[in-house]
């Protein structure tokens, strides 16, 4: 199966290019950079020296000649491509907010018309498998919400209060460098951001609710000086209390199955580099402590992509994504 990139000169689209180096169907035929057109791949990306020979080309739709293409691109620049892309039958695993929310609330929160809208399929397998199943279409959802939200699901209907508070890594910003994510700023140092209003707290809320809960959600993140990952403890606070044990059954039973979700000491390390969720939970009554940790590039991002795009070609969930983490 034919692979397309788009935005494959950044993080995510990197990430992309070396999961998919490992899977059994399918083949990048095609990664975009507009800056770079015309310069081989692995000189921006010299891990995948030897795993692809592709050069950059620009992101012109028309040009593109593959079954799937991935939109790893800022906000406002997917939703140039998604509808074009989907015209001329090409699947379609947007990577950006733009189809993550209601139309209104995604011009609320990202303060910029939205000029193409369609209503999508919100890609947390986990949470939504059958409407990625077969589906034309995904929008891959952030990856703050991604961690935050598989922490706390089994809890919805129990809450009335969920916080998050994250760590997040620096690649998390894009591969575009600005003050904040400077050497000097970031090393030897860990600091809060947006703490009461950053934009992915609208997908928190939003999955929140569809999983039937009324629970009022809130969400800080806090820069810390890695390059991947994001550790999110989730203060979940309960209309009744729940015993440990309890609490354990929930988790079990709700995440039942779901190779890509495992239940230790969550630590970055341990899921670096890999698709894995790990998760681990302890109750003291009316409040419980779930805390999760992922790869932003991978469950956060890439590997996440990759994981609909299975489910919407019939293909293994794990093709591609079976690698296991990277400690130390
Ligand atoms: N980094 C993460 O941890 C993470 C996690 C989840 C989701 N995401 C989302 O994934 C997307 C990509 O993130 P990233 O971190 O990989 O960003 P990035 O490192 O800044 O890379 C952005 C890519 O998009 C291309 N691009 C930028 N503007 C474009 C346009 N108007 N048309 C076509 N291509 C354009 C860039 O290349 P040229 O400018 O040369 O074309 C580059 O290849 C974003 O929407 C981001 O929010 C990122």
């Amino acid at each position: 199966m034919k692979v397309a990139i788009v935005g494959a000169s950044g993080y995510a689209g990197g990430e992309l290019i070396r999961l998919l180096a490992y899977h059994s169907k399918a083949e990048v035929v095609c990664a975009t950079s507009r800056k770079l057109a015309g310069t081989p791949l692995d000189q921006v990306h010299p891990h995948l020296k030897g795993f692809t020979d592709l050069v950059f080309t620009n992101p012109e739709t028309d040009a593109i000649d593959a079954d799937v293409a991935f939109l790893a691109v800022p906000h406002t620049a997917a939703m140039t491509y998604a509808g074009k892309l989907l015209s001329r039958g090409i699947k379609v695993v947007d990577l950006s907010a733009d189809y993550r929310l209601p139309k209104d609330v995604f011009e609320k929160v990202y303060g910029v018309p939205h000029t193409d809208y369609f209503a999508a399929p919100y890609g947390i397998p986990e949470l939504h498998r059958k409407d990625c199943i077969n589906a034309k279409f995904v929008s891959n959802p952030g990856c703050f919400p991604t961690g935050a939200t598989l922490a706390a699901a089994p809890l919805a209907k129990f809450a009335h209060t969920i916080i998050y508070d994250s760590k997040t890594g620096v690649s998390g910003a894009g591969d575009n460098p600005s003050a904040t994510t400077h050497y000097p700023n970031v090393g030897d140092n860990v600091g809060p951001y947006k703490l009461t209003s950053h934009r992915h707290l609208a997908e928190m809320k939003l999955e929140m609710a569809g999983l039937g809960s009324k629970a009022s959600v809130y969400f800080t993140p806090h820069l810390v000086p890695v390059n991947r990952g994001i550790l999110t403890t989730a203060h979940i606070l309960l209309h009744e209390p729940l015993g440990q044990k309890e609490v354990e059954k929930l988790y079990q039973d709700f995440y039942k199955d779901e190779y890509f979700i495992r239940f230790q000491k969550p630590i970055l390390a341990a899921v670096r580099g890999s698709n894995f969720c790990d998760i681990m939970v302890e109750s003291e009554g009316t409040r419980v402590v779930a805390v999760s940790a992922i790869d932003n590039l991978v469950k956060g991002a890439s590997g996440q992509a990759i994981q609909n795009m299975n489910l919407m070609c019939g293909f293994s969930e794990q093709d591609g994504l079976k690698g296991a983490g990277m400690l130390p």
